[in-house]
């Protein structure tokens, strides 16, 4: 008789853990283990436990191929699932293997654990496991289908609830707690100060401040204060929660004829236009993408979407100042160029304006369709291609969780027919046309950090620490990717004949980007460069610009006049008529203000279980090579942060959403 030692570890979240019995059956190249009832004196499998038992054979087995779990009924007890995070058997030889498993295991369940290293399809020599292989990936894509909504939007699986998810994907039951309590405090205060669903019109600005009393953070505050100043206005373009936007302008587009005149007064003295446009100094941003898409009807009438010009002049203290506003494409005498010497809430209402259709975009196009929507694919066609075995399996799965759960209940609630999104004032059709033209131009490149920058002209205009956090960012995961990937892939050939990998790409290529050649986006992996840029664009994609897209939404977006979904009035069309009762007709009611604010709290609080950038609290790998990879990782990921802190400390409006500290793993909200 021989023994293996074999080491159980239980998850620890709420109800990780069970009262059933487990057995053990390990399977080797050379046959089979007892099947062994794995039972200590005292409780085994409760929640964070690690426990240890041997199962003993007749012989050697030989290489450790699986590890066979099951679990069966204590006495007449009702079922309690067990998560089992791992299980780490010492041979006879002396020999340590992990086998991964991180998923919630049921009575009856058959379960296999594969072990050991990372295999690539084309390396499996074992029948057994050539045949487990291809069994755990039928399994998986009858598990993960995928569905098409709509035949101009990135695909999505076809689960139509959260009840319908598989349990190692859904949200853990904290999570699921402190979401529900933070709904419920924030409806309970609201419903309280009977502000939830009023119909009322806000009587003066100040009183949208009296919304939440204990829910405000530094920057929602100080938004509050200076959302009237220009050169906070043109701050938030670079460093607020949509820097997406703005580009360099070295020729006025032709509908925007800004003359040298209008805006002589906002630039150095002496200068021009022309010369500014020279020295770079000019920025511009267009929402050309929103013109004729169809709009809300709001009490009867049809709301105003613009689709116009913010012209930018960072001057010589370096601000970002907006210097000429046109709201709509073809200029006329109705759509005449604002300017910051105009009538001071004529400027307001243009900028605000301008504000909404940046908001409706950041959220429906570089919110929920660039992050939320291409996170989905990816991580459907990872579980789909690879087997847990895979390497890229092991790297990438992390980067996935929780997201299936919030992208359904987000379909519903916020891209829906009811949905937050259809309250703007695009309305739920406009918004869906906008993120199909948005997808249908959608190339590659725009969702490669360092080609995004330069394709904007954005490599040298000062103070913009998206784009410099983002940059050094992109740098650290892709030297983190670059090692993994190289250690597995150690030459081209080996990317061609990996047939998973293909698929992989290949799904994504057909599910993501609609088959789309002209986009740049590969179809299939011909050189281990191109597996690494296309994994650094989704591990920066899921966590890093998520990030910044999401996390700023309570302190930029709960002031409301600073950025809203929904402005009730149309814009103005001649000068000298508006005044501050203008705006407040055009804000939100009472009821739709705070609805938008608790989204932006609930969607950018922080819950208990946060995983964050680079923490792999899951272990998947059993090489030490990539152990030491992600110790690496995280250390560079660290000093990074340090650094943050320390630039921030020297800021008047930290810019903190790309500190690795508050990014998340994966996009989970
Ligand atoms: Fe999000």
């Amino acid at each position: 008789m021989v023994e293996y030692k074999i080491e159980i570890t239980t998850g620890d979240m709420i109800d990780a853990g069970t009262f059933d019995y487990i057995y053990g059956t390990l399977i080797g190249t050379e046959g089979e283990s007892e099947r062994t009832a794995l039972n200590n004196i005292g409780v085994d499998f409760q929640t964070g436990m690690t426990s240890v038992y041997t199962v003993k054979a007749r012989s050697s087995l030989g290489k450790l191929l699986l590890v066979k779990v099951e679990k069966e009924p204590f006495f007449l007890l009702p079922e309690d699932e067990w998560y089992c995070s791992k299980i780490v058997v010492t041979t006879p030889e002396g020999a340590v293997i992990l086998f991964p498993c991180y998923r919630w295991i049921s009575r009856g369940e058959l379960v296999e654990l594969r072990g050991g290293k990372a295999m690539k399809v084309f390396e499996e020599d074992h029948p057994l496991l050539i045949d487990h292989r291809e069994k755990e990936r039928t399994l998986k894509r009858s598990l993960y289908q995928w569905a098409i909504p709509d035949e101009r939007l990135p695909h999505s699986s076809d689960f139509k609830n959260t009840s319908e998810l598989p349990a190692e994907i859904s949200y853990s039951k904290s999570k699921s707690m402190e979401m529900l309590y933070s709904k419920t405090v924030i409806g309970a205060e609201l419903m309280f100060k009977g502000l939830y669903e009023s119909t009322d019109q806000w009587e003066k600005i100040e009183d949208i401040k009296k919304i939440f009393v204990s829910k405000k953070t530094t920057k929602s505050e100080y938004v509050a204060e200076h959302w009237k100043e220009d050169d906070f206005y043109g701050y938030q373009f670079l460093n607020a929660i949509n820097p997406n936007v703005i580009k360099k302008c070295s020729e006025l587009p032709r509908n925007f004829p800004v003359t040298e005149q209008m805006v002589k007064p906002f630039l150095e003295k002496g200068s021009s236009l022309k010369r500014e446009m020279q020295k770079g100094n000019i920025f511009l941003c267009d929402f050309k993408r929103l013109d004729g898409l169809p709009v809300k009807v709001y009490n009867n009438e049809s709301l105003h979407v613009t689709s116009g010009f913010c012209l930018f002049y960072v001057n010589p203290e370096n601000k970002l100042m907006p210097i000429a506003i046109q709201l709509y494409q073809q200029p006329s005498e109705e759509n005449p160029i604002f300017l910051p010497s105009d009538p001071e809430t004529d400027w307001l209402l243009a900028k605000m304006f301008i504000k909404n259709a940046d908001t409706m975009q950041h959220q429906s196009v570089f919110h929920f369709m660039s992050t939320h929507l291409m996170a989905e694919v990816f991580a459907v066609a990872t579980f789909r291609c690879f087997p847990v075995i895979h390497p890229l399996y092991k790297l990438l799965v992390s980067h996935f969780r929780y997201t299936l759960q919030i992208n359904t209940a987000g379909r519903t609630s916020i891209f829906g027919r009811e949905g937050i999104l259809s309250t703007s004032s695009l309305g739920q059709k406009g918004i869906a046309e906008l993120v199909r033209r948005s997808l249908s131009e959608l190339t590659y490149s725009t969702l490669c950090l360092p080609e995004n920058i330069t394709a904007r002209g954005l490599e040298s205009i000062p103070n913009f620490y998206y784009r410099d956090d983002g940059l050094k960012l992109w740098n650290i995961i892709n030297s983190f990717v670059t090692a993994i990937v190289e250690y597995y892939y150690p030459s081209d050939s080996e990317v061609r004949k990996d047939a998973e990998l293909q698929e992989w790409i290949s799904e994504i290529f057909t599910h993501a980007f609609l088959g789309n050649k002209a986009s740049g986006f590969p179809a299939s992996f011909n050189t281990v460069k191109e597996v690494i840029k296309f994994i650094t664009m989704v591990i920066f994609t899921v966590t890093a610009q998520h990030a910044a897209v999401n996390n700023g939404q309570f302190d930029y977006y709960s002031w409301t006049p600073n950025g809203t979904l929904l402005l009730r009035k149309p814009p103005p069309t001649t000068k000298g008529q508006s005044s501050m009762k203008t705006i407040m007709e055009a804000l939100p009611n009472v009821g739709e203000t705070v609805s938008y604010a608790a989204m932006g709290w609930v969607l950018s609080d922080k819950y208990t279980d946060m995983v964050f950038l680079g923490a792999y609290p899951d272990e998947r790998f059993d090489e030490p090579a990539p152990k030491q990879m992600i110790k690496e990782f995280q250390a560079e990921l660290a000093c990074f942060s340090v650094a943050i802190t320390t630039r921030n400390s020297q800021l008047e409006v930290p810019y903190t959403y790309l500190d690795p500290k508050q990014i998340e793993n994966s996009i989970t909200i």
